[in-house]
């Protein structure tokens, strides 16, 4: 069983079979270097919560390792922080980054399941993780079956007053020029209409599985949310890459390989070893070309005050 309760990988539903605890340290890595983005996000979310909202708690719903959970801590000093997952072993990740900080008796730990530890109808608040001034959940959602169910969930457990943010949607990263001088030109172009395709078919095999236009301030809107609106965050690190960039790079491809290779031709799988291949004059490890530009948008909607 994966940790997330899917069995039978034989029985073709092997898309929503992801090892989170096999890639923690690529999550890490992830947020590491994403970290310039997320101070901001945190900072531009103290700003819609308003000056005088005192933040006693603060909830990471699919916390992952905990890099957002950590950047939460650091910019509301006041604030217990609470990371949720479903990977014990990301959270194990969590409890260590929060000592490291020097934020472990601000950061603390919970293993659910979502949807149903988190917003269990009457259990809300009861036997869940309770409520918030500030819920925040970032590219959790979309592996719940039921989207909207989660974030009407999730904004019951938002404090009167206080914010609901979703980092959801942006554009897929671009890290190499269009033609790499290995392989057909536009692989980048390709590797995201795979990704689609997967994200399809992972989406279906999920439990509970159900339509939405995901339109993520009309669900805010429709979870009883006022205020609702957005802003976008870009991450723009040119090349030459740092060497931690470039592992995160090779990381970000592996996890390409794992999930989207079956759909890619024989060509593009061998420029993507080639890619990979850390001896390889052309790989990310080494090429002068490589960059990482990235945009994602975070969705807030305020909970009523009564
Ligand atoms: C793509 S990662 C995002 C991690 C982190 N929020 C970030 O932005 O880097 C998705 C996270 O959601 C968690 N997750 C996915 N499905 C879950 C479920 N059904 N119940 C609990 N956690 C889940 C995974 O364990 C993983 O840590």
């Amino acid at each position: 069983m994966n940790p997330h309760g899917s069995t039978d990988p034989g029985s073709g539903h092997h898309h929503i079979d992801i090892d989170w605890e096999r890639m923690a340290a690529h999550l890490e890595a992830v947020g590491d270097v994403q970290l310039p983005v997320l101070r901001r996000t945190a900072a531009r979310l103290r700003e819609l919560l308003g000056p005088t909202r005192d933040v006693r708690r603060v909830l990471d719903i699919g916390s992952g390792p905990g890099v957002m959970a950590c950047v939460f801590a650091e910019e509301f000093e006041g604030a217990e922080v609470v990371a949720v997952d479903g990977a014990p072993g990301l959270l194990d990740r969590v409890r260590a980054r929060a000592e490291r900080l020097g934020l472990g008796g601000r950061v603390s730990v919970r293993c659910a399941e979502l949807p149903e530890d988190v917003v269990g109808g009457d259990r809300v608040g009861v036997d869940g993780p309770g409520t918030a001034d500030l819920v925040w959940s970032g590219m959790a959602l979309h592996h719940v079956g039921d989207q909207q169910a989660m974030v009407d969930g999730l904004a019951r457990v938002v404090r009167p007053g206080g914010l609901l943010a979703v980092a959801e949607a942006g554009l897929p990263m671009r890290f190499l020029p269009r033609d790499i001088g290995i392989g057909k030109p536009g692989l980048q172009a390709r590797l995201d209409a795979a990704g689609e395709h997967w994200f399809e078919l992972m989406r279906a095999e999920l439990p509970g599985s159900t339509d939405v236009i995901e339109d993520w301030p009309a669900m805010l809107g429709r979870a009883g949310l006022t205020d609702v609106g957005g802003f976008t965050t870009l991450l723009d690190v040119p090349a030459p890459l740092s060497a931690p960039a470039r592992a995160f790079l090779s990381g970000h491809l592996t996890r390409a390989r794992e999930t989207v290779g079956e759909f890619l031709d024989d060509v593009d799988r061998t420029t993507l070893d080639v890619l990979l291949d850390p001896a390889a004059p052309e790989g990310v490890l080494r090429r002068p070309d490589a960059f990482l530009l990235s945009v994602g948008t975070v969705f807030t909607g305020v909970r009523p005050a009564r």
